[in-house]
């Protein structure tokens, strides 16, 4: 790759009530590398250098969440849909502040091409963005999501795993298989692999779906080299009489109590897809 890696430009941003330190690069202009802090507008994504004109901006500011539909809402998350190309300045900044966490991507100036899936959760201070992955409107490859983000203050929270549920979902009511822009980041293969992980063995701990990797494709919109991928990944492809057969082996039944009682202590979210209120666009 002949793409200079260059170094980290913004030393801390504040969101709403949290103060960020920036991971990576991202285009800002240059006059943004030279303060302290940049304020960032937690409705409409715009930057600003100094106290005052953030405080100015606050204060005019009149968008209540992220401008576009709003097409999935439960008790505790909302999913907006954003066209790139009708709310271009939005998604810009969108691009923009998911790049600071983002090493590998390049940037997409060119928002266009994209659909923006963004999730906030509510507060009696309104609405709060925590994460999106964007997707392309027309996937040669069949990707289901572009990129993926959930802000630093969000993370480890179990967001990711929402996201990803939910762009699974959509790919659901397409009536694809779908599966994530290669090459995912370090980051973005744990979320994935966990979650792919999860979703398998539940299924197959269930009982409910026949235990063969087009079948499980199928429920689960995950393409069948996902699947199969998982699968060896766990050792639970065994070759008997010349057939490959799906087998539940002590280590992953013992890892799935395990996740089980995690989840009875923290709780577990997922997408209701009786809630998403969608139909893919034409
Ligand atoms: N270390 C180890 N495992 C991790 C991890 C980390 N830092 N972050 C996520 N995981 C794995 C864990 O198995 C985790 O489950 P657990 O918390 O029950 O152990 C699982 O992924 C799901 O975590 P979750 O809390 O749902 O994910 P998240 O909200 O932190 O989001 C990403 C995951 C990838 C979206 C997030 O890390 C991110 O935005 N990274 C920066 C951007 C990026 O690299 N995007 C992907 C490339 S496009
Ligand atoms: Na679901």
């Amino acid at each position: 790759q002949t793409e200079i890696s260059r170094v980290r430009n913004l030393s801390h941003i504040q969101m709403g009530k949290h103060e960020i330190e920036p991971w990576y690069f991202s285009p800002y202009p240059q006059e943004f590398s030279e303060v302290d802090m940049v304020y960032i507008c937690e409705s409409c994504l715009s930057y600003f250098g100094g106290l005052k004109q953030f405080t100015r901006h606050r204060a005019k500011c009149s968008l209540l969440h992220p401008p576009g539909n709003e097409i999935y809402r439960d008790e505790y998350v909302s999913f907006f849909e954003i066209d790139g190309r009708r709310q271009r300045t939005w998604c810009r900044n969108l691009c923009l502040l998911s790049k600071l966490f983002l090493d590998h991507k390049t940037l997409y100036y060119d928002v266009d091409p994209f659909l923006f899936y963004c999730m906030a959760i509510r507060d009696e201070h309104g609405c709060h963005l925590v994460g999106y992955f964007s997707k392309e409107k027309e996937s040669v490859e069949g990707y289901n999501v572009a990129c993926i983000l959930t802000l630093p203050q969000y993370q480890r929270k179990g967001f990711g795993k929402l996201l990803i549920d939910f762009s699974y979902e959509l790919s659901k009511r397409e009536g694809k298989l779908g599966s994530p822009e290669k090459p995912l980041s370090d980051l973005g293969l744990l979320g994935y692999r966990a979650y792919w992980q999860e979703t398998i063995v539940d299924l197959l701990m269930d009982g409910r779906t026949d235990a063969n990797i087009e079948e499980l494709g199928a429920t689960t919109a995950m393409t069948t080299n996902d699947v199969l991928h998982t699968l060896q990944n766990l050792n639970m492809i065994k070759t008997s009489k010349n057939q490959h057969v799906i087998v539940l082996t002590d280590a992953v039944v013992a890892q799935w109590k395990k996740q089980k009682e995690k989840e009875k202590i923290k709780g577990k979210r997922t997408i209701d897809s009786d809630k998403l209120q969608w139909r893919p666009p034409v």
